[in-house]
Formats: structure tokens, C-alpha cells, sequence
């Protein structure tokens, strides 16, 4: 990459130069914004980075040249400079063309960072084909806006991650209440989310089943870590309470449109295949999909982990436990699907006999 560096000051150049060449990349020099212009006609560099009050062409005046010159004005200009009108420098560099506004110093390190990133963003020099005629101007505005997309796509990733990282965050907060749900919900999603990959479903829908899977128990903030603690088994208005999670959770989330795909998953969790779970005693494909996967999940997760009330079983024992249930409690087609994987996976222990699976309205 070739830069042009233009700055009155030599030190300033000069440490330009070093960070820039201990890329690899090649330096030309200028101590004003007219001799900026004359060196970027001569050797048109990949990148314009430049000091803003400086004598005889300040740096908005040299940016206006090179945005006015139309075999330059492609060049990404990054202005370095320490605060020079008082006002919003950023906003001002980038109304008029600039792709950033950056405030001297900077340690050279995060410098050449700050600057990666926005040639990402730019990316004009290497991603689009910059235009040399007029009829090429289409195919740059299309590029260009590719690239824009892309970008915008990354940053509604990185928001959708640091939800869900949120989340996370929460839910363990509630499974940490007990000692015997510490890491519940975090298991079941990945188990969830395990199954459904393995049954194909897009990677869309893969998140969206993570996401119910950790926020499936959410409903249980608030109301019962006594029961969820006891010893000893759950009297029918305790069981009652209990059976209020799945619809306090849904509610709770209601008014979040961005959740509307997940909330079913909550509210259905604890349905039966066969139609004899809650709270709307749906059965077979009324069930949703999601919450079908969810509740395998969770069974296998709560049979899997020794609660007050029962010891955990091995994960054999637990792959006899699933087949057991499949058709009455469980899906037996998300069943057979998570123990093929299960028996795929390393160190299975497929050992085990089997025992009675009970209804565990704590999970
Ligand atoms: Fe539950």
C-alpha cells in the first residue's frame, strides 16, 4: 500500500513513517496540503492521510481538491490532526469526503488499527472497482454498496452476539439461584441447538432455538427457589405454581417483537407428544418444532444432572430414559435424532439399563 503523509511537522511525518513502513507499506511525504496534491497527482497513493492546520493549503482545503480531482478523489483521506475548528471535527471531515477524523496522538499500534478499520469500511482501493469513466460509475455505486451492506450486516451480527451473550449472562444468573440448576439452561441450549442442526434446520432457525433453549426457564425468575430447592416432592399447589413458568416466561417477553419466534418455544416446552403436558395440553405436530427440540433437550439435561429428587444417570442410561419416553412425553423423531448424535459422539457411555423417567416440572 502506498501512503501519502502530509503534515508540517517533521516528528509528526516521522512517526507516521515508521508506523506506516513497519507495515511494509510504501511513504510519500508532504509538508502542506498544495505539495500534497502535487505528490498524489505524481504517484497516486492507496491512502491520503493528512495533518489539518497547516501552512499555505490547510488540510479541508486539500481535501477539497482531491474530492474535486476525479482520478483522486477515490483515494481514502484519513485527516491525523489534533482538534483544529472546536467544533464536530468527525462530522465536518466527513461531510465533506473524509472517511475519518482522527485526534493526535495516538499510540501507533491503535493508530494502525483505527486505520485498518476504516480502510474495511472504505475498502474502495482493493473491494470496488473505482471508477475511471463515467459509465464505470454504476458498477462502483453497486460495489460500493455491497460493501456498505456487508458492513452493516457484520454490525447486526455483532449486536445479535452481544444479545445473546446478555442472555446468557441472565439465564445463568437464574440457574445459579439453585445449586441444582447451576449451568441448566446453558446445557439445554447447546443440546438444542445440536438438534437442531442435526435435523437440518438453517442456521436462522439453528439461533433462534438456542435462543429459546437458554431463555426456556425464564418465567421461573422471582417465584420459587424454595421449591425449586426441595427436598422432599411438591404439594399440588406447589406443583401448580410451578406450572406457571412456561406462560409467565412467554408473557413476560410478549412486548418484545424482536422474540416473537422464540416466545412459542417458552410457552410450549413442557407440552407432551401425546398431548397430556402443559399448558394447553397440545400434542403431536401442534407442538411447535422448537419446542418439541427444547423439550428433549431439557429431559436430557435434567435426567443427566443429579437433582435434589434423583440422582443424575450416565449419559447410556439416559439414551434408555429418552427412548422410553419417545412417543408419549418426547418427540420420538427429535428422540432418534439426538441419540444417533449422542451415540456419535465421543466417550458416550452407552452402558447404562434404564429406569422410570418422571415428570420433573422443575426442569
Ligand atoms: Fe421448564
Amino acid at each position: 500500500m502506498k501512503v501519502l503523509i502530509v503534515d508540517d511537522s517533521s516528528s509528526d511525518r516521522s512517526i507516521l513513517r515508521h508506523t506506516f513502513q513497519a507495515h511494509g507499506c510504501e511513504v510519500i511525504e508532504a509538508a502542506n496540503g498544495r505539495e500534497g496534491l502535487s505528490k498524489a497527482g505524481e504517484g497516486k497513493p492507496d491512502l491520503i492521510i493528512s495533518d489539518a492546520l497547516m501552512p499555505v493549503l490547510d488540510g479541508f482545503g486539500f481535501l477539497r481538491e482531491i474530492k474535486s480531482d476525479k482520478v483522486l478523489n477515490s483515494i481514502p483521506f484519513i485527516f491525523y490532526s489534533a482538534v483544529y475548528t472546536g467544533y464536530d471535527e468527525e462530522r465536518l471531515a466527513r461531510s465533506q469526503g473524509a472517511a475519518a477524523f482522527l485526534l493526535k496522538p495516538m499510540d501507533p499500534v491503535d493508530l494502525w488499527r483505527e486505520i485498518q478499520a476504516i480502510l474495511d469500511i472504505s475498502a474502495l482501493g482493493q473491494s470496488a472497482n473505482i471508477p475511471t469513466a463515467l459509465g464505470e460509475e454504476e458498477q462502483f455505486l453497486r460495489d460500493y454498496s455491497h460493501i456498505v451492506v456487508a458492513k452493516l450486516e457484520e454490525k447486526v451480527s455483532e449486536l445479535e452476539d452481544m444479545f445473546v451473550r446478555v442472555v446468557q449472562v441472565l439465564v445463568n444468573l437464574l440457574d445459579a439461584k439453585s445449586p441444582w440448576t447451576m449451568g441448566h439452561s446453558e446445557r439445554v441450549a447447546e443440546h438444542a441447538q445440536d438438534i437442531a442442526r442435526e435435523m437440518g434446520l438453517d442456521e436462522n432457525r439453528v439461533s433462534k432455538v438456542y435462543l429459546g433453549a437458554l431463555l426456556h426457564d425464564i418465567g421461573k425468575i422471582g417465584t420459587y427457589d424454595t421449591l425449586l430447592n426441595k427436598l422432599s416432592a411438591l404439594t399440588e399447589a406447589e406443583y401448580q405454581i410451578v406450572k406457571g413458568h412456561p406462560g409467565r416466561g412467554a408473557d413476560a417477553l410478549e412486548a418484545i417483537d424482536q422474540l416473537k419466534d422464540v416466545i412459542p418455544m417458552i410457552r410450549y416446552h413442557h407440552e407432551k407428544y401425546d398431548g397430556t403436558g402443559y399448558p394447553d395440553h397440545l400434542k403431536y405436530d401442534e407442538i411447535p418444532l422448537a419446542a418439541r427440540i427444547i423439550s428433549v433437550a431439557d429431559t436430557y439435561d435434567s435426567i443427566t444432572v443429579t437433582r435434589p429428587y434423583r440422582v443424575a444417570l450416565d449419559t447410556g442410561n439416559a439414551i434408555a430414559e429418552l427412548r422410553r419416553s419417545a412417543g408419549s412425553q418426547l418427540d420420538p423423531a427429535v428422540v432418534q435424532v439426538f441419540i444417533k448424535f449422542l451415540e456419535n459422539s465421543e466417550s458416550t457411555d452407552l452402558a447404562g439399563k434404564g429406569s422410570e423417567l418422571h415428570e420433573n416440572p422443575r426442569s
